[in-house]
């Protein structure tokens, strides 16, 4: 097994790239089957889902736009329950149909922060494609309409996600070793 130390701890390969692409292009497909007339705006939230973004982009053929919002909750490996946002949205979602894309949903909390401000904005329909789902995380009563990959509640990098920082060049996903 493939063991790598990223500061203070070791992570072992969890989910091989090929597995990751296979299943991202899955979300691709459905998302240009179900929004094909939608001119649907993706919103993508920096960090994390940078790499999920970029890959799911290219299966996307549907005529669409990207943008990006930034929002920090994390402090290395454990939610704040506190969700701050730091670049904000530019663009008007007054009647738009919009694809909110995370790189996890975890607790749920900054999902649902993110859904409330897009509906007070005037968002007309709102999905949420996430690369991977933690289902045991889960704390809010929040629907996640495309789920790339579920995982078990452990914490992981790479694949954009990251341990303090380090860690989201990795195209795998490791998880953490517990000591
Ligand atoms: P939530 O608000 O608890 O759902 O957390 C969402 C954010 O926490 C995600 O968008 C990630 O950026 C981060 N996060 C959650 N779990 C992990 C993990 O296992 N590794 C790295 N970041 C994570
Ligand atoms: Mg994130």
């Amino acid at each position: 097994m493939s063991i790598i130390q990223i500061k203070d701890k070791k992570f072992a390969l969890s989910i091989p790239e090929v597995e990751i692409q296979n299943a991202v292009r899955k979300v691709g497909d459905a998302i240009n089957r179900d929004l094909a007339d939608k001119d649907p705006l993706f919103i993508c939230v920096l960090n994390g889902a940078f790499m999920f973004a970029g890959d799911l982009m290219k299966t996307v053929t549907i005529p669409s736009e990207i943008t990006f919002i930034k929002l920090s909750s994390y402090d290395g490996l454990y939610s704040t329950g506190k969700v701050k946002e730091i670049i904000g949205l530019n663009e008007s979602v007054v009647g738009r149909n919009v694809v909110v894309v995370e790189d996890i949903v975890d607790t749920g909390i900054t999902m649902e922060r993110i859904l409330s401000s897009l509906r007070a904005k005037g968002a007309n329909e709102i999905k949420v494609a996430t690369f991977l789902q933690k289902p045991d995380a889960l704390q809010r009563d929040i629907t996640v309409d495309y789920i790339a990959m579920k995982i078990p509640n452990d914490f992981i990098v790479g694949y954009g996600l990251d341990y303090d920082g380090y860690g989201r060049n990795l195209k795998d996903i490791y998880t953490v070793v517990s000591e």
